[in-house]
């Protein structure tokens, strides 16, 4: 059996959960309730990939607008800033404050501590409120704050993937923006939702980890205004 030392524990704010964060032999991992893993430092093929794809189909990288929520263990903040040019800015939204803690500290090499990249503006707080917030200002939106449209960490997360989410997210993007969505598992019913909205959506697929086994879904939305 692994043997894991609990680094810090950190309450789900708008829920009576927390997450908490694990060190292992040489990864690290963040759990849910019920022993559930969330992210670990071995595994995010995909989670790269959810930044890396959109800012890929960018026309402009150099000064690209690019929101990512949440920040989890740093690692589509950090492929959003290998693809971006030098006057870029990331705006990284995080719901968790101890998780911005946990990645200023040894969690964050793990990702090569983006948080110390110059590019980059931490929004203390739910994505959704700062996305209704936001008109007209983002290039890219990459969003992964829970296993999917089916989400486990905040029952308050299925707005971010209704039809009022999606419009939202909508209005905050600039012409010629691109919206990304990160899965699990697929789902009919979002995608569906997402081609209502008069969107035209690309599925993608992407290997959790190396080359086989579990892949899971980035859904990228273009918006041709
Ligand atoms: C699966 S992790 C993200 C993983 C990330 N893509 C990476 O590369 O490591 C989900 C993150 O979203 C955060 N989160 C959950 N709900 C949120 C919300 N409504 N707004 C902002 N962040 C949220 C969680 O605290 C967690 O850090």
């Amino acid at each position: 059996m692994r043997h894991w030392e609990l680094l810090g524990t950190a309450p789900i704010p708008g829920t009576d959960d927390s997450m908490h964060l694990y060190k292992g032999k040489d990864d690290f991992s963040i759990k849910l309730k019920g022993g559930y893993e969330l992210m670990n430092t071995r595994k995010h093929g995909s989670e790269d990939a959810l930044g890396q794809l959109p800012c890929q189909r960018l026309k402009n990288t150099r000064s690209a607008q690019v929101l990512v929520g949440g920040l989890g263990m740093g690692f589509t903040l950090a492929a959003v800033l290998a693809e971006v040019g030098p006057e870029a800015v990331v705006t990284v939204a995080e719901l968790v404050p101890e998780v911005v803690e946990w990645n200023r500290g040894p969690l964050g090499e793990a990702s090569g501590y983006p948080l110390n990249d110059p590019r980059v503006r931490v929004h203390p707080g739910d994505v959704g409120r700062l996305l209704r917030a936001s008109r007209n200002t983002f290039d890219v939106i990459a969003l992964d704050v829970d296993n999917g449209p089916a989400g486990l960490t905040a029952k308050a997360n299925d707005r971010l993937y209704s039809i009022d989410g999606i419009n939202a997210a909508q209005e905050a993007l600039r012409p010629g923006g691109i919206l990304a969505y990160w899965s699990a598992a697929p789902d009919r019913t979002f995608n569906e939702r997402l081609r209502r909205c008069g969107f035209d959506v690309e599925e993608v697929r992407v290997f959790a980890h190396g080359s086989k086994g579990t892949r899971h879904v980035i859904w990228l939305v273009s918006l041709e205004r």
